[in-house]
């Protein structure tokens, strides 16, 4: 690195503007969900779409041994379902996951995809998880939960 640091470099990418998903998966140590916001269309045709784990995550193994994640892309309600995926336990969201075709999934998210995993790309201090989409659930009404510069933000209003 030149001129900049990590830092440096997490501040930058903080200037573009994300939802805010959670990944979930199931394997025999049962359920897992991780907040994320590295999450990325990739292709229609086939259909395919991305996520990015930091290598100290616990979910990087867990989807490995399962080969399949869901992801629920986060309303704008739901601030403090993504604190709680993001280590800071909330014991009255415990059982908040869902079923659907046996992955666990936020529920009245405001879209979910199932997938199973099509590659794998070591990728640095990550790993991206091409999945392949199986199911998909959409709720137009909703209103997304944005993240930027390090905070949660809202839509405004629009005109
Ligand atoms: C808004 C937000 C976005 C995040 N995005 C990611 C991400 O895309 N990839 C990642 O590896 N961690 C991300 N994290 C950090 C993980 O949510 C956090 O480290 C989590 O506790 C890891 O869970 P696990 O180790 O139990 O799987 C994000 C956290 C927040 C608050």
């Amino acid at each position: 690195m030149s001129g900049f640091d990590a830092r440096d470099l997490r501040n930058a990418c903080g200037s573009f503007a994300t939802g805010v998903t959670v990944i979930t998966t199931r394997t025999d140590e049962g359920d897992h969900g991780m907040t994320a916001n590295a999450f990325m269309s990739v292709s229609l045709d086939p259909p395919l779409i991305s996520i990015s784990l930091d290598h100290k995550s616990r979910m990087r193994d867990r989807i490995r041994t399962a080969g399949r994640y869901a992801v629920s892309v986060l309303g704008g309600e739901m601030e403090h379902i993504a604190w709680h995926f993001a280590g800071r336990h909330n014991p009255d969201l415990s059982a908040i996951l869902e079923r659907r075709h046996g992955l666990p999934v936020v529920p009245g998210a405001a879209a979910i995809f199932l997938t199973e995993v099509a590659q794998e790309v070591e990728a640095g201090d990550h790993t991206l998880f091409i999945g392949r989409v199986t199911h998909l659930e959409r709720r137009p009404e909703a209103e997304p939960l944005l993240f930027c510069g390090g905070r949660f933000a809202r839509l405004a209003a629009t005109v």
